[in-house]
């Protein structure tokens, strides 16, 4: 097996098929509110079976040699949602946390969060940070949850981080590399995405990961996120397979 992947990327788990498998994948998980408009359903019954289909996921990311997976669960622009829906996001993010933090943990899977977690309710940052205490030994994987996450947002900080060494004297503005830049972000150490998979039919990047995905393949797909499982993920592991990276090289 062929692996894919940035120069930082950790090659996966070897298997026998010719498959170029990514590191790293990222994912905006989109359409759960038309699932449940299209059933007659409130909004809340699509995130609840978008629940499933991450579950599936993870799955079939670890099943098929994939080490990184982040996902976009909530942005800092879907703070604006009505606060029915944003409190019902949280509670089913909390649930789901209590409810397979176990098994994610027995899998050796790490929990990382990314974004501004301060805008938080406690008890939610109380079960995320008992989560990443917990899962922060485990090596076989890491799980990146996107909460309360924008890129541009994660950039200022990253500035603001930059800009304070500077003024203690730390840091010439000169000296200032890509790499500094990168570890200041919130996915410092993380390897950037090597495919960025978005369901629902739209065709952007709605302020995810902007800095880290610079070479990333993009797989955009019109099925709604709860109707996406692991036949949908493993037909876009086959697109990304067929694609030639080449990172602004000629070759
Ligand atoms: C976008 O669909 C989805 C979200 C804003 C939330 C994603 C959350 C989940 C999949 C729930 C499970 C996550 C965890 C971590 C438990 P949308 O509501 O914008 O759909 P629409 O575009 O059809 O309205």
């Amino acid at each position: 097996m062929q692996f894919s992947g940035s120069p930082k990327s950790k090659p996966p788990t070897p298997e026998t098929s010719q498959q170029v498998i990514p590191a790293h994948v990222a994912i905006i998980m989109d359409g759960n509110g038309r699932w449940a408009k299209a059933r007659g359903l409130p909004r809340t019954a699509g995130h609840k079976k978008g629940a499933d289909s991450l579950r599936n996921v993870l799955d079939a990311c670890r099943d098929s040699g994939v080490r990184h997976l982040t996902i976009y669960a909530f942005s800092s622009e879907n703070w604006k949602r009505s606060s029915e829906e944003v409190n019902d996001l949280m509670q089913l993010l909390k649930h789901y946390m209590e409810q397979e933090l176990e098994t994610l943990h027995q899998n050796r899977i790490r929990l990382r969060f990314i974004g501004d977690l301060t805008m938080l309710d406690k008890d939610i940052k109380k079960s995320i940070h008992h989560a990443v205490e917990l899962t922060s030994r485990n090596t076989d994987f890491n799980f990146i949850v996107a909460l309360s996450y924008g890129s541009r947002q994660e950039l200022v900080r990253a500035a603001r981080k930059l800009a304070s060494k500077i003024k203690a004297g730390e840091l010439n503005p000169d000296d200032i590399t890509e790499d500094m830049l990168a570890d200041a972000l919130d996915t410092s150490g993380l390897p950037e995405p090597d495919l960025l998979i978005r369901t629902g039919g739209e065709q952007r990047l709605s302020n995810f990961l902007l800095w880290q995905s610079a070479y990333t393949e993009f797989y955009f797909t019109p099925v709604l996120w709860p109707d996406f499982g692991g036949a949908e993920f493993k037909a876009a592991l086959q697109d990304f397979s067929q694609r030639e990276r080449r990172y602004g090289t000629a070759e």
